[in-house]
């Protein structure tokens, strides 16, 4: 059995990006086992833009405290168990930490979700497709009441939750236009994710690209960045169009994030829609056979970035924020 556990504590709160010394690498010795807890095995850790806003402060959970592990969802296996729901090769996702081994203890709220073994299926579409991405996407899209015919932008849209919330459009009958940062991420949304088009936001002239591509207006914003983008594609809504706002990661690094003005919703009667996927809860199950359906039907295709090691962890939380990652991004331990 295992004896120490590696781990990444949170040593200061980063300004910006994470700058090196933000997460501390330590190694502690592991416990004997209780009764009612389970040792488990983290083999893939997911790299969430949300991290970045629990480093910062209390907001929908409580910012991760100074010197505790850095909270991260992760998939794992139990590899010893004295817990009266797992038994030894259980599969399991849930709130991990980044570190080496997890300790589930029947006595903590913490949820962990067990899932199965589904033959040709990669351990980590829990973590993207069939997870947290994956059914972030599915709820936004539904809050998004979408019609066949109508236009769709997504931005960040060649990321985990994008790439999935455009896809989901197509399957709806949208016009689908992503929004990304560089040409590849472009050519893949249109090209093996069938988007109608995309536009690379760090293009000189991208605003009139985006007015070229929505040539009947905007009818749905899937909104992942906020900002400038979102102000613009805004501006391009039609009357009565909907904006479900998924998230503002452009915002999450800035101690000031880019406001974006509001007149324009009374003008346009739009709804804007806030949503977080944690109160979906109790529909995980029904989302995840739909997208489980979709992806082996080949209507859902997914990518993932995989960076190794848990000491590359704090680089791959800036890469969300640098771009550095096409579709779900995974550190694999
Ligand atoms: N509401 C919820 O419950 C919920 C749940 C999960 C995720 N989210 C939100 O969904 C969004 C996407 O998350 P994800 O996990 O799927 O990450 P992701 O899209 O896989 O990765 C983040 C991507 O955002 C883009 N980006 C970063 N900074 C940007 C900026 N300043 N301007 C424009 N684009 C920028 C980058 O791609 P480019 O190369 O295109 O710049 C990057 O690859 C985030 O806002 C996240 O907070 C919300």
């Amino acid at each position: 059995m295992p004896t120490t556990n590696r781990q990444l504590h949170l040593q200061s709160r980063p300004k910006g990006l994470l700058a090196p010394g933000d997460l501390q690498l330590k190694e502690s010795s592991l416990p004997e086992l209780k009764d009612g807890q389970a040792l488990a095995k983290v083999k893939y850790l997911s790299m969430d833009p949300t991290m970045r806003v629990w480093m910062a402060g209390d907001t929908y959970l409580p910012a991760v405290g100074i010197g505790e592990v850095m909270r991260a969802a992760g998939f794992a296996e139990i590899v010893e168990s004295r817990h009266p729901d797992y038994k030894k090769g259980d599969r399991v996702t849930g709130l991990t930490g980044l570190q080496d081994y997890v300790i589930i203890d029947s006595s903590e709220k913490r949820f962990f979700q067990k899932v199965p073994k589904i033959p040709f299926v990669s351990d980590t579409v829990f973590l993207g497709v069939l997870g947290i991405n994956g059914l972030t996407a599915f709820f936004g899209m539904e809050i998004a009441q979408a019609k066949k015919g109508e236009t769709l932008v997504v931005s960040a849209a060649a990321g985990a939750t994008g790439s999935i919330a455009g896809q989901i459009g197509k399957i709806q009958g949208c016009r689908v236009v992503g929004i990304a940062g560089t040409e590849e991420k472009c050519a893949w949304l249109t090209k093996d994710l069938g988007f109608d088009a995309a536009v690379n936001y760090k293009d000189s002239n991208w605003k009139e690209k985006l007015a070229a591509a929505t040539p009947n207006g905007i009818d749905i914003d899937f909104e992942n960045v906020g900002g400038e983008i979102m102000q613009e594609v805004l501006s391009r809504m039609n009357l009565h169009g909907r904006v479900v706002v998924c998230g503002f990661i452009s915002g999450y690094t800035k101690e000031d994030p880019n406001m974006v003005s509001l007149g324009t919703v009374i003008v346009k009667r739009l709804r804007i829609q806030g949503f977080l996927i944690l109160d979906y809860a109790s529909r995980f199950m029904e989302a995840a056979t739909q997208l489980g359906q979709w992806k082996m039907f080949g209507k859902l295709k997914d990518r993932e970035t995989i960076v190794e090691g848990l000491e590359k962890a704090s680089d791959a939380i800036n890469m969300l924020f640098t771009g550095g990652n096409i579709g779900k991004l995974i550190v694999k331990l």
